[in-house]
């Protein structure tokens, strides 16, 4: 059997195969109410329908100030769980797992209003200036992801992913290049740590499932965060409880990297085997013989796929026929599917 499609075990959580959906914010929320939609149901629903192991849904906001625009999915308040229960439950009726990604835009927020971060630095001169957080505004976001966790229970997903990569407010604590700040969350790599020690420890005082971190493995500049660096990074987390890394990179500042098929997953493959930790690889994976690659030879333990899924949502289908395997049809399929 293919290593693609052999169950793995999160935690309690098993899932049938080691296909994720990659968190891919869809600016939907038509309402600007952070409500998902009957788009959002159909999306997320199609691409378990299509065989998708765990369907993570977009970057969905803790705070109405940390949404990216203001059609972002919102986790805030209660008002937005019903139509998130409704997402799981649709997932779940197609086999697959389902997870949500807990986020902060921090200084790449583009709202109207106080925008905030670990100073007061500007992305770029086309975004707003953030305002330092206090720490009494640190400890509101603290809590404000663990109250996010509490309604993800409610809500029926079976993982959590934090988003700590491409620039958002977590990624800019860790990084020096956003991080000048002077106090216990500023200087040494284990201050730049601490909010996300803070948010994990906070985040497992309500949820008993499984945690991922997502991470910029790179931020290619200057003076910024390398792969190395996320080692050490990668074991606190393991030490506070969060059982797998989803390697991205890049987003801190404005530039776009060169990618190539796989080209993050040597950064995957570096945490893994530095820290002891499970870890996914993302970024142009698109064929069952690549994920086979990445699986077989030990480089991640998850394969997340993107824009792929976009393309296909029937992407798992098809890998499986590419790799002579075999999955069960959604029933109403059952008569088209090879
Ligand atoms: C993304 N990406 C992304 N990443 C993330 O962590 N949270 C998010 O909400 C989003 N939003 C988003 C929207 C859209 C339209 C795209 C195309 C991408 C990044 C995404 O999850 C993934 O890491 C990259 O697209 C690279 O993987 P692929 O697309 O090459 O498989």
């Amino acid at each position: 059997m293919s290593k693609l499609f052999s169950s793995y075990q999160l935690q309690d959580v098993t899932l049938k195969n080691r296909i994720v959906m990659s968190p891919m914010c869809m600016y939907s929320a038509e309402k600007e109410d952070g409500i998902a939609t009957d788009f959002h149901l159909a999306h997320y629903v199609s691409r378990a329908a299509g065989g998708t192991g765990l369907v993570l849904l977009e970057a969905t906001a803790v705070q109405e100030n940390g949404r990216i625009s203001t059609k972002d999915l919102g986790i805030w308040r209660d008002e937005q769980v019903p139509a998130l229960k409704r997402i799981t439950d649709g997932v779940h009726a197609h086999g697959a797992k389902v997870g949500i990604q807990l986020a902060h835009a921090g200084r790449k927020a583009e709202l109207a209003g106080k925008i905030v971060a670990p100073s007061s630095l500007a992305y770029s001169e086309d975004y707003s200036t953030p305002e330092a957080l206090t720490t009494e505004e640190i400890k509101e976001v603290v809590a404000d992801f663990r109250r996010a966790a509490y309604r993800a229970a409610e809500a029926g997903f079976d993982v959590i992913e934090l988003h700590a990569a491409h620039g958002y407010l977590l990624h800019e604590f860790l990084s020096p290049i956003t991080n000048r700040r002077e106090d216990a969350y500023g200087g040494p790599a284990g201050n730049r740590y601490r909010i996300v020690s803070e948010i994990i420890k906070a985040v497992r005082e309500v949820w008993d499932g499984p945690v991922i971190v997502r991470v910029s493995a790179t931020d290619y500049a200057h003076g910024g965060l390398q792969a190395v660096d996320y080692v050490p990074f990668a074991k606190w987390m393991k030490a506070d409880g969060v059982d797998l890394i989803d390697v991205s990179s890049g987003g801190l500042v404005p530039v776009v990297p060169t990618s190539y098929p796989g080209y993050q997953v040597p950064f995957a493959e570096q945490i893994r085997t530095g820290a002891g930790i499970a870890t996914g690889a993302v970024g142009m994976i698109t064929s069952g013989a690549q994920a086979e690659e990445i699986l077989g030879n030990g480089r991640a333990d998850l394969i997340i796929v993107g824009r792929e899924l976009l393309r296909n949502p029937y992407f798992a289908k098809d890998a499986a026929l590419e790799l002579g395997e075999k999955i069960e049809a959604p029933e109403q399929y059952r008569r088209a599917w090879r």
